[in-house]
Parts: C-alpha cells; sequence; structure tokens
C-alpha cells in the first residue's frame, strides 16, 4: 500500500479529535510530518468526557484552532431515531453507538472543511477497526475531492509506543499502562476495549463500566418505566412528553442504575477480525426492546416478518460504513413506512440487570382479546380452523402418499422395507 501523501506547508489538516491518546498524540505528529496547520474538530455526540478540556488539549499540543461542535440533537434525530426504528443491533447484540457516529461525524467535518477552505481531512482510526471504514467511506460519499489522512494507520506503534511518544513530547493523556482501554462513546452507548478484555475468557473487570450498575451494586426493587411512541419515536417517559435527547439521557440513567445494557459478545469485524467487545447500553436496549414489542402488537404477521429481514442488513450495512449509500436510504424509506402505527406505550421492570416488557397498549393494537381468548367471549369460529387445516396439510399429505403409499406402509419410489429390516428393540 502506498504511503500517506505528503502535504504541503500551506495546507489545513482537519483533525477528528476525540481527546483520546491516538488523536492526541496525532495533532504532535500530523505537524511534525507534514509541517501545517492542524485544526481539529470534536463532535459533540452525548460522550461524557469534557469536551471544553479536550479543546484545550488540542490547544497546547499544538492544534492552531479547535473546535468543538455540539452535534447531540441531530445525532438522536437523524442518527439514533432511524437506527431504533430499524431496531438494529448488529449480530443481534450491539445497538451500534459507535457505527452511528461515524457518519455525522464526517457530515460536521465536511461542513468545516469546506468552511475552512481545507482540502484534507484526517482522523485517529488504526488499522484493524471499523471506524477506519465507516470514516473513509463517508467521506468518499460527502466529498469525493477530500484527502484523508490516517496517521495511527501510518505510524506503526503499538499502544505502548505511543504512550511513550506522548510522554516524551509532554502530549497528556488520558490512559495509563494499568488502565490501557480504548474507550468511545455516544449517547447511544459506551464501548470498551483493549487491557484485560483482549482475553475473551476473563470477566470484565468492574472498573470499566461506567454508565450502568454492577448487579450488587443495582437497587434490591425494581422499577417500572413506560415508554410512550408515537410513529416509532419515543415521545415520553412514565407519561411525560419530552424531547428525544432528554428521554435517551434519562433512561441512560435510570436503566444503567438497575444495570441493564452490559453487553459482552464477540464481533466480526468489517475487516476479517473476530474481536471481543464489551458494551453499556441502557437506553439503547431498552428503547429497541420496548419499540420491538410494539411493533408485535401493531403490525400484520407478514409486514413484521418481512422487516426483521431488512433490520439485519440495515444493521451490517450501517456496521460496515455504509450509512450515506442508496441502499440505506431506500432502506430507510421503507422502514419509515413500516412506522405509519407504531404508537402506543410499553411498560417495562427493571431489576438487577434485566428490562423485562411487562405490559403494552396502543390505539392501532391487533391484539383481540375475543378472538384470543380460551375464556368466555370467545368469538374464534372453532369449526373453521378444520377446513383450515386440511388445505394447509393438503401439500404434506399429497407428498406423503406418493412417498409411502396410500396406507403409509407401502412404498412408490421402490425401496420397500420389509419386516426384518424394522428392527424393534425388545
Ligand atoms: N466495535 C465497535 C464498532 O466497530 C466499537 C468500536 C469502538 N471504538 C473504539 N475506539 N473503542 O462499532
Amino acid at each position: 500500500m502506498e504511503g500517506a501523501p505528503q502535504k504541503n506547508g500551506n495546507d489545513k489538516i482537519l483533525l477528528a479529535y476525540s481527546g483520546g491518546l491516538d488523536t492526541s498524540v496525532a495533532i504532535h505528529w500530523l505537524k511534525e510530518k507534514h509541517g501545517c496547520e492542524v485544526v481539529t474538530v470534536t463532535v459533540d455526540v452525548g460522550q461524557s468526557d469534557d469536551l471544553k478540556d479536550a479543546m484545550r488539549r488540542a490547544k497546547s499540543i499544538g492544534a492552531s484552532r479547535a473546535w468543538v461542535i455540539d452535534a447531540k440533537k441531530e445525532f438522536v434525530e437523524d442518527y439514533v431515531l432511524p437506527a431504533l426504528k430499524a431496531n438494529s443491533l448488529y449480530e443481534g447484540n450491539y445497538p451500534l453507538g459507535t457505527a452511528i457516529a461515524r457518519p455525522l461525524m464526517v457530515k460536521k467535518l465536511v461542513e468545516m472543511a469546506k468552511r475552512l477552505d481545507a482540502k484534507t481531512i484526517a482522523h485517529g482510526c488504526t488499522g484493524k477497526g471499523n471506524d477506519q471504514v465507516r470514516f473513509e467511506v463517508s467521506i468518499m460519499a460527502l466529498a469525493p475531492e477530500m484527502d484523508i489522512l490516517a496517521p495511527t494507520r501510518d505510524w506503526k506503534m503499538t499502544r505502548e509506543e505511543e504512550i511513550d511518544y506522548a510522554k516524551q513530547f509532554n502530549i497528556p493523556i488520558p490512559v495509563s499502562v494499568d488502565k490501557p482501554y480504548s474507550i468511545d462513546e455516544s449517547i447511544w452507548g459506551r464501548a470498551i476495549e483493549c487491557g484485560v478484555l483482549e482475553d475473551a475468557w476473563v470477566e470484565p473487570p468492574e472498573d470499566i463500566f461506567e454508565w450502568t450498575k454492577g448487579i450488587d451494586k443495582s437497587p434490591d426493587t425494581p422499577e417500572y418505566v413506560e415508554i410512550g411512541f408515537v410513529q416509532g419515536k419515543p415521545v415520553s417517559l412514565n407519561g411525560t412528553q419530552m424531547t428525544l435527547l432528554d428521554l435517551i439521557e434519562k433512561v441512560n440513567e435510570i436503566a444503567g442504575n438497575h444495570g441493564v445494557g452490559r453487553i459482552d459478545h464477540i464481533e466480526n469485524r468489517l475487516v476479517g477480525i473476530k474481536s471481543r467487545e464489551v458494551y453499556e447500553a441502557p437506553a439503547a436496549i431498552v428503547l429497541i426492546k420496548a419499540h420491538q414489542d410494539l411493533e408485535s402488537l401493531v403490525m400484520a404477521k407478514d409486514l413484521l416478518h418481512y422487516k426483521k429481514m431488512v433490520e439485519q442488513h440495515y444493521a451490517d450495512l450501517v456496521y460496515n460504513g455504509l450509512w450515506f449509500s442508496p441502499l440505506k436510504e431506500a432502506l430507510d424509506a421503507f422502514i419509515e413506512k413500516t412506522q405509519e402505527f407504531v404508537t402506543g406505550t410499553v411498560k417495562l421492570k427493571l431489576f438487577k440487570g434485566s428490562a423485562v416488557i411487562v405490559g403494552r397498549e396502543s390505539p392501532y393494537s391487533l391484539y383481540s382479546t375475543s378472538l384470543s381468548t380460551y375464556a368466555k367471549g370467545d368469538e374464534f369460529d372453532h369449526s373453521a380452523a378444520k377446513g383450515f387445516i386440511y388445505v394447509w396439510g393438503l401439500p404434506l399429505k399429497v407428498g406423503s402418499i406418493v412417498k409411502n403409499g396410500a396406507n403409509g406402509s407401502g412404498v412408490a419410489n421402490g425401496s420397500a422395507v420389509n419386516e426384518e429390516s424394522v428392527s424393534t428393540s425388545k
């Protein structure tokens, strides 16, 4: 592979800055290697870090300017909500808190690059992860003219060497060798990697978790929450209307307090590696569960089943960096149409790490007690079942007769079964 192109001194490099180890080292490294101005952009998608502090840090390391863009509202409305409507869980587990934040970061970076007349965007992703793909493919979709730099991929330092580099140049960093985790956050979840977690057998140590309580520390009494939806969008919590942003923040707090939303799984990265991933995503887990349940109540069976296939495809393509693709856009249109009647309320019980659905209601409920009841008031026509089963089972009956003969013992295909070969274990 060719190395990164050398920039000329008049150019400006816009660096997507998280405030973590990789991007902090990158500010210094890019300036040294390319001899040009480095401007950092930090996009606030609800990470709990002190981003003002990150901004100051960027400047102290050598960024000529450091921007923080509050994109929380846009993130929840335009990225989290579509993912929620699609019940997005990659490989059935991961709610995509990192994967959906990257396209928005790129959108903001591209806007800023155009404003500042910069022709190069840099990111701090390594060569082994998915985020490099998401960043670069999104840049290619939104600003194909832009040059892309990936210093962390080019410099070939180990994490320990990076820490040494940071020490050598007095770069302030939030990691130490005994807590060497790589952490990524958005309001939709917190991802924790590296350190002891790389051993898939080792239980995640309690101190990696910040949004969720351990079972032993969570309350001894359950808590009920009611999530109100209008056309697939959560609009109220326990009867109080609120913005999606406030609602997600509150549910993160309430469910996290009960230890809900911890995920530990082996994940298949796009780049071919299996990795052990640990997440905390209390609101994502609660809201996706509630949303799925409401859909079960209001959606026709064939639509519901078809949507589940679309959902898996959707999660895969978002995970794989194709947020700004024509297919993703078309699937969004399909999913939006399915949300027409996803209005109602779901009740959940949060207790010791679990979020269990205990009730649901909707003006569009297709659930009918008079059809489902086994008690008085049953309106289901039992006699109709007989004819239905006759028709439903007919192809199987015909098939069986052809194979085994009308009385079940003869064989139409020639491999006759004689009495001796039918052994009985007496
Ligand atoms: N495995 C997840 C993903 O690919 C999370 C990545 C988190 N990134 C990080 N730097 N810790 O979306």
